[in-house]
Formats: structure tokens, sequence, C-alpha cells
């Protein structure tokens, strides 16, 4: 498959529809992926990125349709990372010569990955490439949005801006525009790949994008790497990024717990109540993490303005699912956001405490002591956890 996103430029990537996970088991895809690559035919012929390794048989064969690949003049490689340069080593057996333009970085990455001393020509932000008819590429480092390596490439005439995963979004449609998809599901989709991908990178978001907008370049779309590629309003999903990476928050809490034998889900349960008695236009939403999405679970963590963990006690510690997710939390490092802790226990009662401490470590102000409640809730003390929820909720 390829289309034509204008005269000039084809697209020649690859829908993954099956895809359902990605980095490993670290990132989920309910709704697959795409690995966008492009093909810029003229007086020069550029190929922007390839595909991920499984499907570089089919990216060669596809892209032989488009091109006789010894008429290719350049490859721009914008990331090293194996989604994007997982067929650079079958396309390199085909045209030996081939210049690889990418940063300094991106040349050292793709040697470490390939172990191959390619034809790699090293630019700098503001390095141009002259592709014929009076138009040029312009290349931009993103060093460390999100590998050191990271860049983008902007071309005139067509004023595209390939932006690699910068923007994208872990979802496969074929209809290819951000237009034309469902506005909910393409939302939710680049917010998850904010939240998950690029919340530990938002100061140099902030710097890059401003960095960008020096330039002054008209663009009249965002080709992403990942998902659909931006034609209408292109800079809405800019405008977007600015503000998620300004210490986003909405007017939400979230609950996440893990239970043994519901005690810990009667205790989240309770604080929800209690915080919606005094704020009901507050959006209160509740995980078990064991059950729900990890990466979902993240998603509405970024959304919010405070954090509620809960835990039973198991052996001294805390139960995995729960200490799962508040790894994920230190390494990304939210900011801004109120946090406390609860859990039941049978006679030790180390979570609690635990949880404070590992809410600490991931930069949350954790607002009390929390609140611990033995066994099996009674009356009194599920009304001790709507307290709890009411004096949370006052303190936000
Ligand atoms: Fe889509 Fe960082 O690779």
């Amino acid at each position: 498959m390829s289309f034509k996103v204008t005269d000039k430029v084809t697209w020649v990537g690859k829908i993954d529809w099956e895809l359902r996970s990605f980095h490993g088991e670290e990132y989920s895809t309910h709704r697959g992926s795409s690995y966008n690559a492009y093909l810029i035919k003229g007086e020069k012929n550029i190929l922007i990125d390839t595909v991920w390794q499984p499907f570089a048989e089919e990216f060669i064969t596809n892209l032989k349709k488009e091109i006789d690949l010894n008429d290719i003049d350049y490859v721009i490689s914008n990331h090293a990372e194996v989604d994007h340069s997982g067929a650079l080593p079958l396309l390199v057996k085909e045209i030996p010569n081939v210049p690889i333009y990418c940063t300094s970085n991106g040349a050292k990455n793709l040697k470490a990955h390939y172990h191959e001393d390619w034809n790699f020509v090293e630019v700098k932000t503001g390095d141009t490439l002259d592709i014929g008819g009076g138009e040029k590429l312009i290349f931009i480092e993103a060093r460390m949005l999100h590998w050191p390596d990271s860049m983008m490439t902007y071309m005139t005439g067509e004023n595209i801006l390939f932006s690699n995963d910068a923007f994208g979004q872990h979802y496969a449609s074929d209809l290819m525009y951000n237009d034309l998809v469902d506005q909910a599901e393409l939302y939710q989709e680049a917010i998850k790949y904010y939240a998950n991908i690029l919340t530990p990178f938002s100061p140099l978001v902030i710097k890059k994008i401003e960095e960008i907008l020096k330039f002054n370049l008209t663009v009249d779309m965002i080709a992403t790497s990942h998902g659909i590629i931006w034609r209408d309003n292109p800079t809405q999903i800019i405008e977007k990024y600015m503000e998620w990476a300004k210490n986003y928050q909405e007017n939400q809490i979230t609950i996440v717990y893990d239970t043994m034998w519901n005690a810990t889900r009667k205790m989240a349960e309770a604080i929800a109540e209690g915080i919606k008695s005094i704020d009901k236009g507050v959006t209160v939403k509740l995980f078990n993490a064991a059950h729900a999405d990890k990466n979902d679970i993240i998603t509405e963590i970024f959304k919010s303005k405070g954090l509620l963990v809960g835990s039973s006690t198991v052996n001294k510690s805390i139960m995995h699912a729960t200490g799962g997710i508040l790894d994920m939390i230190r390494g990304i490092g939210f900011k801004n956001k109120k946090a406390a802790a609860f859990g039941s226990y049978g006679w030790s009662g180390e979570s609690v405490d635990i949880l404070n401490g590992r809410l600490k470590d991931g930069k949350f102000e954790v607002i009390n002591d929390g609140i611990k409640e033995l066994w099996n809730p009674d009356k009194d003390g599920l009304e001790r956890c709507r307290e709890f929820g009411i004096d949370f909720a006052k303190k936000l």
C-alpha cells in the first residue's frame, strides 16, 4: 500500500493493525499503530525513514513499485529507533552507497544497532539539503525528543514538517489524515502518547517548539512517523503539546489501588464518595491496577490534579501491580500533583508507609500520612475513609 500525500510526496509506510504492545510490553497499543515513511520524488528522490524490521521485506517490495531503488539520491533517518530504521539494512544492501542523512547521534546509534559503517552524512539544526526545483530540506535536531538522535526534517515548497515521533499517536487508520478520523479516538491516542512517552521531556518540548516557531516556517502538514498526518489546522497538535508540557492537569482525581479481598476496594470507593460529596464538579476515576491497562492509568494520572494510591499489605509490602504503577510514575516524573495513600491490613500494616515513600520518590506532594483500616472496614471504617476523601479534596 502507498498513497500520495501531495504530487511530490508519497506515503510508503506500513499500517500495523495487529500491534497490541510496543517497546516490548511497556506501551499498550489498543488501536494498533503505523510506521510512516515518505518518498519525495522530483529532481532528487529522497526517502524519509523506513519501517520496523518485521515489515522490512514488504517495505522494500512496495518501495520498488514506486521507484527504482537506484534512483534514490538520499535517505533521511530522522531517528535510529528500530521501528523507523528497521528496513535500512535491507535497503542499504540494495543501494550500498546511498547517503544517509542523520544527526551525529543518529550515526552513532545506527552503527550501534546494525554494526555497519554506512555512508552517513551528519547534519545539525539549520543545515539544508537542496532537492532541486528551488526547494530544500531543512534539518532540525530534536535531541531527547525522545532519543538523543531524534531529528525533524522540513520540506520547503510543500511546507511539510516530517516530525518523526513527535506529534504522533499509536493509531492504525486507513483514513490517514487528522480531519477524517474519529476525533475522540485521535485525541485519546495523542494524549496517551504524550503522557507515557513525552512527559519526562516536557521542559525540552517547550524549548524545542519555541525554537521551531522562531524559524517562521509555514506548516501545511505535520507528517509524523506514527498514526495520522496532521493537515487540517496542523498546528493544533503543537498547541496541545505546549499545553501538555506545562504541568497539565484537569479537574480530576484518580484513585489507583490493588486489593486482595476487596477491603482496599471498599476503601477506594468510600474515599471517592467523600470527594464527590463536597465537589460535584470534579471527575473521580477508579482503577484496579491489576486489571486496568497500565498506560491508560498513566494517561489518567497525567490528566489529574490529585492521585490516591491504595494497596493491601502483603508480605510486609505492597501488591505488585500497585508497585508497577509507582515505578512508572517515578520514571515519568510528573510535577505539581498532590497525593495520598490508603490500604487495608491484617497485622503488620506496612503498605501505607511504603506507598507514601514511593509517592514522594515520584515527586508527588504527599499531603497527609494516609489511612489504613484493619481487615474489612466496618461502617465506622468506611465513614473514616469518606472523611479522608473529603479532607483530600479540600486540600487540592
Ligand atoms: Fe517511533 Fe522512538 O520510535
